[in-house]
Parts: structure tokens; C-alpha cells; sequence
């Protein structure tokens, strides 16, 4: 990549950061619309990484600062060890070595998959563009298409075709927007999985644009979950999907059970209306804070032992498992609406009874919760004599959960007070 003389080097930058973003925010006017909020992120070498999130969350802005379209009005970014983007710095789009592949693909329809390849390589020498161009079709199994035009291939070829182009120069760093949503549902896994083969033999670091919850979880290494220009949490598919930090992960990276609760002990047990979650990771907080827990689906495993007893409202089949709506009985009075996973080998009817035990693994307490389902977080209290089990935190319910408005995605949260009443019972 080539360096102008008005962009400052960054020496003390990690050899394995290829792209860093401290503070950036984009607003737009008038308004003003603030589309990129304050963003820090860094992707290493050969990473890839997704932004995930809403429409209108910011992710095409976000890909739009780093390819040099946008110029941000705070914050730095920075590419390799070279500033590109800052107060003192600027790169236009051509000096950063970045490629980037247009949610609507771009392709020039009057060129051929040849000549559209070779439009990318303008900094090669012209000798040597056709040859270039044979080699990455060719890793794309499009060699045969040279000449053809973008209309006689299918979507699925012309995705390869644009991501043959934003390859061939051998970028730095390769964006793509929204690749995958043009495809029809068949295909779309098929390219996707291609897609990333060829990305992750090539070693390529990426960063990918979706709103799709699957598709970030199936391809990323990382995932960045952006909200109204913010990025909520950054971390492994496993991690975002099992510890949600914030209500809005829990809630839009796959359904969830919003359980209000309160901290048993030391080794990490949280007391819902529906039994305790031992061993909820990445608690850290002192016993009797109120917390909210995000149950999964899957944190609830069919067992005929188990002490938990449901009634099955409706059933969804999706193949691989069974989404399904049960009545469980509150241990206050009352029931409540949970969502949970059942295996497919076998037919459920409405109406049916089914014993749960509760799998901790997928139990997880949301941090900052309390203060956007609307209850003073955490309430804690000082520790008071433990009961027999050495288990029971102080007496007073603390303040409760009020849900004005349920969160989209969320199956179900505790009702006021409720679980107060059972740890005074
Ligand atoms: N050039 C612009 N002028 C004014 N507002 C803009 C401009 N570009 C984007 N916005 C606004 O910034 C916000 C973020 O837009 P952006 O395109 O980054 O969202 P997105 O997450 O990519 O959404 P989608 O999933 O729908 O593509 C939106 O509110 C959008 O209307
Ligand atoms: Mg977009």
C-alpha cells in the first residue's frame, strides 16, 4: 500500500491489527442522525469479522469510513500501522488498500467477468491484468465465464464474480455488504459457505455487513452486534449467542427467556420462579444483587426426572429441532410462557406434559439489564444469615421488574415481586 506523505505512521500499533477503529462517529445532517456512535473495534489478521445488527444501525456507514466513502467527524482509523482516517490524517479510498464487494454486487453489465475483474486491477501493469484475472476466476471455479456477460450468470456466480474483482488486487482488507441477500435460501448457504472457504484459504481478513443472526453465527470469527450507531458487545458466535451482555444482544441474536432473579451464593447459583441456575457464568456480583438472566431455548432439556413440569401451548418444527411454547407453573402461583428446544425424533402434542431439568450452560446473566427493563440494578444487600442450605440471601424483594414494553425477541420476563415472595417463603 502506498503511503502519502499527509498520513501519519502509527509504529506502535500490534503487528497482527489490520484494522483499528478508535471513537469513531459519522453524523449526518440535518438532524443531525448520529449512524456511527463513539465506535472502537480492531480486526486482526486474517479475522472475520461480522457486523450484525438492525437496519439503520450504522453497519454500511461503519464500512463506508473504513473504504475512504465517509470521512468521520471524530475518532481515528487505522490500517495496518498507518493512519488513514483522524483529525491530522486522511487516505482517499484508492490509497487504502481496502476491497470492498457492494451489497447489489456492482457489476459493470457492458463488461465481461473478465473486464470486470481487470477494472480492479488498474494499479497492476496492463500486461499483466488478463493473467491476474484468469488466476483468482479460476480459484472461484469461473475461469469458464471469462467472457461472458453478467446477465448470463446466475446470482450465486455473479456474488463469486464480485468478490473475484474486490480479490484481485490483493487487498489489505476486504469489505462486503450484505453479500449473501440477494440469494434465494438455497443458494444462499451453498455461496456462503463457498464464499468463506475461498476467504479463509486465501487467509483474507474481512469484515462482513448482516442483518442475519445465522449467517454471522455460522461464518464470523468475531461478531460486532451494532444498535442505533453502537457497538453492545464484540465476541466469538459462542460468545455473543451464550453470554449476551446487554438485553438488545439477548434478544436479537436468537429468542431468549428473560428471567428475573437474585443471586443465591458464591458458587454462582441464581434463584428464578422456575428453580435455580447454578453455575451462570460471568456472574461476579455479591449474593442477593437482582439480576436478570437470559435462558435460552436450549436451557431446557427434556429429561423424565426433571424437576420442572411444563404444558406444551404450540409447536414449531425447523428440522433440526422443535421450538416450542410451554406453560410452566411460577413457584409463586400463576404460570408463564417459556420458549424451549425439544429433540425432533419424536411428535409432541398440545396440551402434553414434559419434564425439564435446567442446563446452566445456556443460562446467563445479562449485565445492564435491570436499568433497560426499567429496575434500579443491582439492588444489593448486605449479606444476612444464611438458611440451612446456606443458600438464601436477604429477605427484601427489592425493587421489581416492570416491562412497560416487552423487547422484541423476548419470550418472557419474571412478574413483579414474585420472586421476593418465594425467597420469603
Ligand atoms: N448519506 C446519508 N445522509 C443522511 N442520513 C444517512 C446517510 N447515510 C445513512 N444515513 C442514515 O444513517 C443511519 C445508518 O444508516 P446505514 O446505511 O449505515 O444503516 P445499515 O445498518 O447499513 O442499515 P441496512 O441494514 O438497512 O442497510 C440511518 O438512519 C440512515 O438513514
Ligand atoms: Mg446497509
Amino acid at each position: 500500500m502506498v503511503t502519502p506523505a499527509h498520513v501519519q505512521s502509527m509504529p506502535d500499533s500490534n503487528p497482527s491489527t489490520v484494522i483499528q477503529l478508535e471513537g469513531v462517529t459519522r453524523r449526518f445532517w440535518p438532524g443531525p442522525v448520529t449512524a456511527v456512535d463513539d465506535v472502537s473495534l480492531e480486526v486482526r489478521k486474517g479475522e472475520i469479522m461480522t457486523l450484525l445488527g438492525p437496519s439503520g444501525c450504522g453497519k454500511t456507514t461503519t464500512l463506508r469510513l473504513i473504504a475512504g466513502f465517509e470521512v468521520p467527524d471524530e475518532g481515528s482509523i487505522r490500517i495496518g500501522d498507518t493512519e488513514v482516517a483522524g483529525a491530522k490524517a486522511w487516505a482517499p479510498p484508492e490509497r487504502r488498500g481496502v476491497g470492498m464487494v457492494f451489497q447489489d454486487y456492482a457489476l459493470f453489465p457492458h463488461l465481461t467477468v473478465g473486464e470486470n475483474v481487470m477494472f480492479g486491477l488498474d494499479r497492476t501493469p496492463r500486461r499483466q491484468r488478463a493473467g491476474r484475472a484468469r488466476e483468482v476466476l479460476k480459484i472461484l471455479d469461473l475461469e469458464a465465464f471469462f467472457h461472458r456477460y453478467p446477465h448470463e450468470l446466475s446470482g450465486g456466480q455473479q456474488q463469486r464474480v464480485a468478490l473475484a474483482r474486490a480479490l484481485a488486487p490483493d487487498p489489505l482488507l476486504l469489505l462486503m455488504d450484505e453479500p449473501f441477500s440477494n440469494l434465494d435460501a438455497h443458494l444462499r448457504d451453498q455461496v456462503r459457505d463457498e464464499v468463506v472457504g475461498i476467504l479463509r484459504n486465501a487467509g483474507v481478513t474481512c469484515i462482513l455487513v448482516s442483518h442475519d443472526q445465522r449467517d454471522a453465527l455460522a461464518i464470523s470469527d468475531r461478531v460486532a452486534v451494532m444498535n442505533r450507531g453502537k457497538v453492545e458487545q464484540v465476541g466469538s458466535p459462542r460468545e455473543i449467542y451464550k453470554h449476551p451482555e446487554s438485553v438488545f444482544v439477548a434478544t436479537f441474536v436468537g429468542r431468549t427467556n428473560l428471567l428475573q432473579g437474585r443471586v443465591q451464593n458464591e458458587d454462582g447459583c441464581v434463584l428464578t420462579d422456575f428453580g435455580s441456575f447454578c453455575r451462570v457464568d460471568r456472574l461476579g456480583m455479591p449474593n442477593g444483587s437482582q439480576v436478570v438472566v437470559s435462558v435460552r431455548p436450549d436451557g431446557f432439556e427434556t429429561c423424565a426426572e426433571g424437576a420442572l413440569c411444563g404444558s406444551i401451548l404450540s409447536t414449531t418444527y425447523t428440522g433440526a429441532q422443535i421450538e416450542a411454547e410451554v406453560e410452566f407453573p411460577s413457584a409463586l402461583g400463576g404460570t408463564r410462557k417459556l420458549v424451549v428446544h425439544l429433540p425432533p425424533s419424536r411428535h409432541y402434542e398440545v396440551g402434553e406434559s414434559i419434564s425439564f431439568r435446567l442446563v446452566p450452560e445456556f443460562a446467563s446473566v445479562v449485565r445492564n439489564a435491570c436499568q433497560t427493563l426499567g429496575f434500579t440494578s443491582p439492588v444489593v444487600e448486605p449479606p444476612q444469615a444464611s438458611g440451612r442450605d446456606g443458600s438464601r440471601p436477604g429477605s427484601d424483594p427489592g425493587p421489581a421488574l416492570e416491562v412497560d414494553e416487552t423487547p422484541p425477541g423476548v419470550v418472557s420476563a419474571s412478574p413483579a415481586g414474585a420472586l421476593a415472595r418465594e425467597l420469603e417463603g
